[in-house]
């Protein structure tokens, strides 16, 4: 007997080439609690079908107990030996309830049934845990923004399109825009659940499904599942549910670095946005003067990590043939390092922008540069009754004009704006001041305060329908 789960067939054992290469141990070790799971609910399962005695089903109850509480206690562990968590537990369980006992558990199932089941439930937990993580951010986000809408008191800042100053906006309306981007990804996480949830695959053995009368439906329910898989090649052969996980792990990293980016960017002293909280921020080893925007870097630089996971697992799975292939045994590694990524990095972001601060006058005194009220002037125009290709060529000339003198919009005296054109009255002036913009952008969705504060109430509405 070589220890391991498939000896009978073979004279010899492996190559210790070969068990270096095949082991998973040290990475699939912390599923244990999962396999454990699996494992008691399909004790049940095959004493439902009188295929255990109640003495038999007791004993391997109480040893998968007395496994699980040494794992909790982190006294057990793995042997070099091991070659993966399944084969580990399976020697561990024998040497806790005897090998008459302990060799009747695998009956039924295959290594292939069990980790596509405890791979999705381990999934299930973390993406439970990854939502929370979000719904975190989006509420610093949302609690940054109602703190920059005091009636009469709204922060304004220059909206940008290119990074150019392109029109005003208010603080509020653009830490909303990410909060919004966040919350769809706590929905593809809930949307991912569900179809997961639907999709056991314990009873599909290696591939096959089970001869011995089992009850995948019994053993889905025992473990969280609202169903088990309709197909058995499709529950042991398919990770379509692994790439999926991984693509909203990515999606979280890549809307996390837009906002890590604007920070760097806004905590340098040319943008002079924000101020980043000591705790939150970090220091150089030789310029005394320094205050890095480290978490925003490295949620910038984990992003990259993150896609990279998932296309390192969409080219693992591509061309793949039908059913299981230990090729993919190489879906673990990536997906944790999702995981434990995001898990890590997202409670430090939230930190970093619930403490970010603000400088509203700097913010305000750069909103209406760089012409940004020039959409202004020609909209005004065409509720004068100008026709908009016209409304555009004078106010372009408007800037045009600016530019020459060194001057921004509003400094153009009445007799300049009339040599421009007859069309533009004193009246114009209304428009020449953020408030007057961002004011008259109320439609549905749009910058003005009066919006901006109903779309705050819609997010909290969203965010505690999470
Ligand atoms: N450790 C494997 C995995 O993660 C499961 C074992 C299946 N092995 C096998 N020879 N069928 O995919």
């Amino acid at each position: 007997n070589t220890g391991k789960l498939w000896g009978g067939r073979f004279a010899g054992g492996p190559s210790p080439e070969l068990d270096a290469l095949s082991r998973s141990t040290h990475f699939d070790w912390r599923l244990t609690p999962y396999d454990l799971a699996g494992s008691r609910a399909h004790a049940n399962a095959l004493h439902r079908a009188a295929l255990l005695t109640d003495a038999d089903h007791a004993e391997l109850l109480r040893g998968l107990a007395a496994l699980g509480e040494r794992y909790a206690a982190g006294s057990l562990v793995p042997d070099p030996v091991d070659e993966d968590v399944h084969g580990a537990l399976e020697r561990l369980l024998v040497e806790e309830v005897g090998a008459d006992v302990g060799g009747r558990l695998r009956a039924g199932r295959s290594r292939n049934d069990q980790i596509a089941t405890l791979f999705k439930v381990f999934l299930r937990d973390h993406a439970a845990v990854v939502a929370g993580h979000v719904l975190d951010l989006v509420d610093a986000l949302t609690t940054q923004a109602r703190a920059h809408l005091e009636p009469g008191r709204e922060s304004v800042m220059p909206g940008r399109t290119h990074l150019q100053h392109a029109q005003p906006v208010l603080l509020a309306h653009h830490l909303m825009a990410h909060a919004w981007a966040l919350l769809r990804d706590v929905d593809r996480l809930r949307d991912w659940d569900a179809r997961v949830a639907a999709d056991s695959p314990y009873g599909s053995g290696a591939l096959a499904g089970s001869s011995l009368g089992l009850d995948p439906e019994g053993v889905a329910a025992e473990l969280g599942f609202t169903g088990s898989t309709a197909n058995s090649i499709d529950g042991t052969a398919s990770r379509d549910f692994v790439a999926e996980f991984a693509f909203v792990a990515a999606q979280i990293g890549v809307d996390v670095s837009r906002i890590a980016e604007e920070v760097i960017l806004w905590s340098t002293k040319e943008f002079g946005f924000v101020t980043l909280h000591d705790s939150w921020s970090t220091g150089s080893s030789i310029m005394p003067q320094k205050k890095n925007p480290d978490i925003a870097e490295l949620a910038r630089g984990k992003a990259g990590r993150l896609i990279g996971n998932l296309s390192g697992l969409l080219a693992t799975l591509k061309a793949l043939p039908l059913a299981y292939n230990r090729d993919l045994q190489e879906d673990k590694e990536p997906v944790f390092d999702s995981v434990d990524t995001l898990e890590v990095l997202l409670p430090a972001f939230t930190g970093m922008v619930a403490t970010l601060t603000f400088d509203r006058a700097r913010l305000a005194e750069l909103a209406p540069q760089g012409f940004s009220l020039a959409t202004d002037v020609a909209e005004w125009l065409v509720r004068e009754g100008v026709p908009f290709r016209v409304a555009h060529e004078v106010a372009g000339a408007c800037v045009r004009r600016c530019e020459e003198l060194g001057v921004e919009l509003d400094e153009l005296t009445d007799a300049q704006f009339a040599e421009i054109s007859p069309a533009l009255t004193p009246g114009v002036r209304e428009v020449l001041t953020v408030e007057g913009s961002v004011g008259s952008r109320e439609g549905r969705g749009g910058t003005a305060p009066v919006r901006v504060r109903e779309q705050l109430t819609e997010l909290a509405a969203a965010v505690d329908a999470h």
